[in-house]
């Protein structure tokens, strides 16, 4: 079902790998609401993934660009409003690697060029995305930038590894640009902390299977899926949430307030 909710709006949708991408979905959702974006992801990432075919599908144009380097993201935003004919309603961050996790690293035995590596493109990418619009005066006035993250930065979850960090470091530029955003030119700038989600980022953290289990059973209303994700980012995007900024939003169908669940209990309770 769809309420126009994006109608004339126009934006940039970074991280669509693949259909089980959060960005995809979000792509997907926007367009039936109305919007018109351009898709981008590294260059690597569009020989890898099938972003063609949601350009196809949403009728946007692909510009690709590694969020960590400054000239490739001036570029993106430049050509994003030559293509769309103006400036920017919506930006959606959807990135995350750890090359730690990649290459099997334990938390207490980093190395510490993969750190620098991962918290770029995971945390300090979103600081350049920000920067580049606004140095760019690139966002009409409330627009919405929205970044994806997740509550290891909060709690531990002893396999999400160096991505716990990065995370807290994003939700922290979501707050700190988020002022200066704001302030100045009526841009809102928030993160999502969304449940385990089966994508290729997702299942990149070890014991996945028995962690997105264990969200679900602990959350009253079960884990938020990607789709969920979508409808609730172009809510973000939409003009119905105009003053809300500077907020790590969860959405996990209340995972992050739940201590235990009876399901969860369940399953250490002795026999009578
Ligand atoms: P995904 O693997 O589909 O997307 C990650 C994207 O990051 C890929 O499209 C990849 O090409 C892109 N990327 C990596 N390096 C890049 C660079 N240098 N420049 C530009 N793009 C780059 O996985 P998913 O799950 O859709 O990830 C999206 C976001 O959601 C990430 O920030 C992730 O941490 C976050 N998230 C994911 C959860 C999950 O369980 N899957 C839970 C909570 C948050």
């Amino acid at each position: 079902m769809s309420y126009n909710l994006l109608k004339g709006k126009k934006g940039i949708i970074f991280g669509a790998l693949d259909e089980n991408s959060i960005a995809w979905k979000t792509a997907v959702k926007a367009h039936e609401e109305g919007a018109e974006f351009v898709l981008t992801n590294a260059p690597i990432a569009m020989r890898m993934g099938q972003i063609k075919e949601l350009a196809e599908k949403t009728g946007s144009e692909i510009v690709p660009a590694d969020a960590t380097n400054i000239e490739e993201l001036e570029n993106l935003v430049e050509k994003s409003m030559e293509i769309l004919g103006g400036k920017i309603d919506f930006v959606l961050h959807s990135i995350g690697m750890s090359v730690n996790v990649r290459k099997g690293k334990h938390y207490t035995d980093e190395n510490y060029d993969f750190t620098n590596k991962g918290w770029d493109v995971s945390a300090l990418s979103f600081h350049k995305v920000c920067q580049t619009l606004y140095k760019k005066d690139a966002m009409n006035e409330w627009g919405s930038i929205v970044a994806l993250t997740y509550m290891a930065a909060q709690r531990v979850f002893p396999d999400y590894n160096d991505m716990a960090d990065n995370k807290a470091y994003l939700e922290s530029i979501a707050r700190s640009f988020g002022y200066f955003y704001g302030r100045e030119k009526n841009v809102r700038i928030n993160t999502i902390s969304q449940s385990p989600t089966p994508t290729t980022a997702g299942q990149g953290v070890k014991g996945f299977d028995g962690f997105i289990a264990y969200a679900d059973m602990m959350s009253p209303l079960g884990n938020a899926t990607a789709q969920d994700c979508a409808d609730y980012t172009v809510s973000l995007f939409s003009d119905l949430t105009r003053k809300v900024t500077m907020q790590n939003l969860y959405h996990d169908g209340g995972f992050s307030n739940t201590g235990v669940s009876n399901e969860v209990m369940e399953k250490f309770m002795k026999e009578d």
